[in-house]
């Protein structure tokens, strides 16, 4: 695209006409309404164009940004807050509790900064809550985030006998009920609580949804949260995701980002004498973004890993995500998103980490017992997964070089005994030459390394303070690995034919939020009024060719719990709709022509 049609395409969403009745979490980005056509380094570009709009500026009379004024200034509000806590931490908390994605940042985030604070002898104060509990870290377990009465338990179980909560739930949509919840607990218990609520859509698109057993919606908590003097709003627009809704994306990594700027700022004051200030928010912000940039100027080395995933996905094979350190939690997170996202089997993308759970640390200890899908440590690829490898799949190597890199080689050897198609990711200190000559021997034995290094200046904590710098390292690390991998899982899936213009056409539709995405996308792509749409969607869900019976008098609960047992429910719906054909007949076309996209296509 040329520069000033990419300029006017960069703000093009931002127009009061353009899909006026959605939020800008679920609107359709116009940057990549053609990326399901894209070669594997267009699909980077575009990528990266969505990731820069976070960064954008506060256009006039539009939505506020990353950093406007009253966003930074909140920023710091807020890290004065948590700064309290760490300063006088008896019978205080920090709670960061969200669904899906936002649940699982909420504990990777609890996690490093507990770290920190022991590394300073000092008590941990954060804690974290995902919806449907830990095995929601590692696997999609998207129901549970519709009960807004289980949000308010769980928080109340975490908090019992604190005196003080600094409460940061986080919702990307500002939609999820089990989020709604419990900000509107600490709302009623304003005596120990104060809530934060972070999420990426302006305070009057927030869901307004009636929510099971509850008189508020989660519009109603945000508005009561505007009025209330010690309550927290950050709500900054960063544009809609490059594929609609998955807010895994840029609602993931601006939630990141979000949370280690209030909280490294928070730890500076309360530890290093460095107060919290506004500047010092901004100059946090421009350093992320910077991560951003440094990460896709390797757009190339990227999109040979995109390529070698979508190869495997195209072929029916795997893609192995082998991780060391918090940049494997957030490999196993990029795997357990592929589910819900895509509609991906599990064994699809998967992810494994060095030490397993012992390196883990989660609230409920391991979580073998729960199943295959639960053996995460690099023994388990070893004794399950690598026999069955072939050079149809993909593995990747995820590691820095502070990471045990002979651990790395060891590992790398023992995988290209198996198969070729093994592949390294890793992120080094610009002159840093402490494992070369392994590096060396990992490059050998890979088809392909990507290499992203880091200016030293910016390295000045590696090794010996890797958590309180304002740009600490790691953080930068991590964000960068989450681009990249988001960039392989979604990439792959695009290459295997999973997305129509922007949109996924083959989401599960296991809670209210993607069953009322799925009707709206059927709208979309089918022309016909919305009953229809929801009607069709009924008869591919309960597998019926007339919607009989109470199935229309349930509720949305009762139709997204019998989703969980099916596939392909959206495609055989559309399939339906476009051609009137019977649902048996939708499923059969759909079985003929495995590519969605090109099912799909066909018929459009
Ligand atoms: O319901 C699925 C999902 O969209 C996940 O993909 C996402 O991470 C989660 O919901 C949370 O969404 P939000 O942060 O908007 O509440």
């Amino acid at each position: 695209m040329a520069g000033s049609a990419w300029t006017s395409a960069l703000c093009k969403w931002e127009s009061p006409d353009y899909e006026p009745s959605l939020p800008v979490s679920e609107k359709s980005n116009p940057l990549t309404c053609d990326i399901d056509r894209a070669s594997a380094e267009s699909i980077v570009k575009m990528l990266h164009r969505c990731d820069v709009q976070m960064f954008q500026e506060e256009s006039e009379g539009t939505y506020q940004r990353l950093l406007s004024d009253q966003v930074v200034k909140t920023l710091a509000e807020v890290a004065k807050r948590a700064e309290l806590i760490l300063k006088d931490p008896q019978d205080s908390l920090v709670v960061l509790s969200g669904c899906g994605t936002s649940g699982r940042l909420a504990f990777l985030i609890a996690a490093r900064f507990n770290r920190a604070l022991r590394q300073l002898k000092q008590n941990p104060v954060y804690s974290y809550i995902i919806a449907g509990g830990d095995r929601a870290l590692l696997s999609s377990q998207e129901a549970p985030e519709d009960d807004p009465k289980l949000g308010m338990l769980s928080l109340k179980k975490v908090c019992e006998g604190k005196k003080r909560v600094l409460f940061v739930g986080i919702s990307c949509g500002l939609s999820a009920p089990f989020v709604a919840g419990q900000l509107d607990f600490c709302l009623q218990h304003p005596e120990v609580y104060t809530p934060v609520l972070i999420g990426f859509n302006p305070a009057h698109q927030a869901r307004d949804e009636a929510m099971p057993g509850c008189t508020f919606t989660f519009h109603s908590v945000v508005q009561r949260m505007q009025e209330h003097a010690n309550a927290f709003l950050i709500n900054p627009a960063v544009g809609p995701e490059a594929i609609s809704g998955s807010s895994r994306m840029k609602g993931g990594s601006a939630t990141k980002i979000l949370l280690e700027v209030v909280l490294s700022a928070a730890q500076a004051a309360a530890f290093s004498r460095t107060p919290v200030t506004c500047n010092g928010i901004v100059q946090h912000i421009g350093a992320h973004k910077r991560t951003v940039d440094v990460t896709y100027s390797e757009c190339e080395g990227i999109a040979a890993l995109v390529e070698a995933a979508g190869r495997s996905l195209q072929g029916g094979g795997c893609v192995c995500y082998l991780g060391w350190g918090s940049l494997a939690v957030l490999s196993l997170m990029d795997a357990s998103e592929c589910n819900p996202t895509f509609g991906a089997d599990y064994e699809d993308v998967r992810g494994f980490i060095s030490g397993g759970y012992a390196e883990l640390n989660i609230n409920e200890g391991s979580l073998t017992s729960l199943g295959p899908d639960f053996c995460i440590a690099h023994e388990d690829f070893l004794h399950l997964l690598l026999p069955r490898l072939t050079d149809k799949d993909t593995v990747l190597l995820i590691y820095t070089h502070c990471d045990d890199v002979g651990d790395v080689l060891k590992l790398a050897r023992r995988v290209r005994e198996k198969m070729v198609n093994l592949h390294a990711f890793y992120h080094q200190a610009d002159g840093d030459t402490s494992a070369a000559l392994q590096q060396d021997d990992i490059n050998k034995l890979c088809l392909s390394t990507l290499n992203i290094t880091w200016p030293a200046a910016a390295m000045p904590f590696c090794r010996q303070n890797r958590t309180l710098s304002s740009v600490s390292v790691p953080q930068q690390w991590e964000l960068s690995t989450k681009l990249v991998l988001n960039a392989v899982s979604t990439g792959a899936h695009i290459l295997k034919g999973k997305i129509y213009q922007n949109h996924m056409i083959d989401v599960q539709v296991t809670n209210s939020k993607l069953y009322r995405r799925a009707t709206r996308l059927l709208q979309r792509l089918s022309g016909r009024p919305g009953p229809q749409c929801e009607e069709a969607l009924l008869k591919a869900i309960y597998q019926v060719e007339e919607l009989t019976g109470d199935i229309p008098s349930c509720d949305i609960t009762t139709h997204t719990h019998k989703a969980r047992s099916r596939t392909k429910v959206v495609p055989a719906a559309l399939v339906c709709l476009l051609t009137g054909c019977s649902l048996v007949e939708a499923e059969s076309h759909l079985k003929q022509r495995p590519i969605i996209r090109e099912a799909v296509e066909e018929l459009l």
